[in-house]
């Protein structure tokens, strides 16, 4: 938690919640509404709200996802530091999710984030090592 509050927003804003989903109601909520579950003990949920979040003047573009995705990655480094694992899950029925639980339905759910010390015989995702070529993600003008 002090990772994710130490991640820089937009005009510091701060425009995201954690939910700590660590009680067997919460964690089977989560089972519900997601297949990647990973057989974690603990799940934090990241929600961001455009309200709160900072908009460009310029083209009223919100960057609520933005400080979200800072957050989620901070909070991904921290864990790993820690010798834990966890994956970004963003496959899950988010609008299942806030009518189990009215208080995220203020929050676009970005994240959900198994965290747990990972299987003695766990390994990266197949696409772990796919990279496109530098000419396609890289243009120097
Ligand atoms: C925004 C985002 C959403 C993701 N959602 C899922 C997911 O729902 N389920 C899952 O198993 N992995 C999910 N992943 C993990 C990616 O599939 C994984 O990061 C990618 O394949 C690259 O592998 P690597 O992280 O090992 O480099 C997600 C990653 C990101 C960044």
């Amino acid at each position: 938690m002090k990772a994710a509050k130490l991640a820089p927003t937009a005009c510091n804003y701060q425009p995201f919640k954690i939910w700590v989903m660590k009680s067997e109601p919460a964690k089977n909520a989560l089972k519900e509404v997601t297949n990647y579950t990973f057989g974690a003990p603990v799940f934090f949920v990241v929600g961001v709200s455009k309200e709160q979040a900072w908009t460009r003047k310029f083209d009223q573009a919100t960057f609520a996802h933005v400080d979200g995705a800072i957050v989620g990655t901070h909070m991904m480094l921290e864990i790993a530091q820690l010798g834990l694992g966890t994956t970004w899950v963003g496959s899950f029925d988010a609008p299942r999710l806030q009518t189990k639980f009215p208080q995220m339905k203020e929050y676009d759910l970005i994240a959900i984030f198994p965290t747990g010390y990972p299987a003695d015989n766990a390994k990266p995702a197949g696409t772990h090592t796919l990279s496109k070529e530098d000419e396609e993600l890289i243009e120097v003008l």
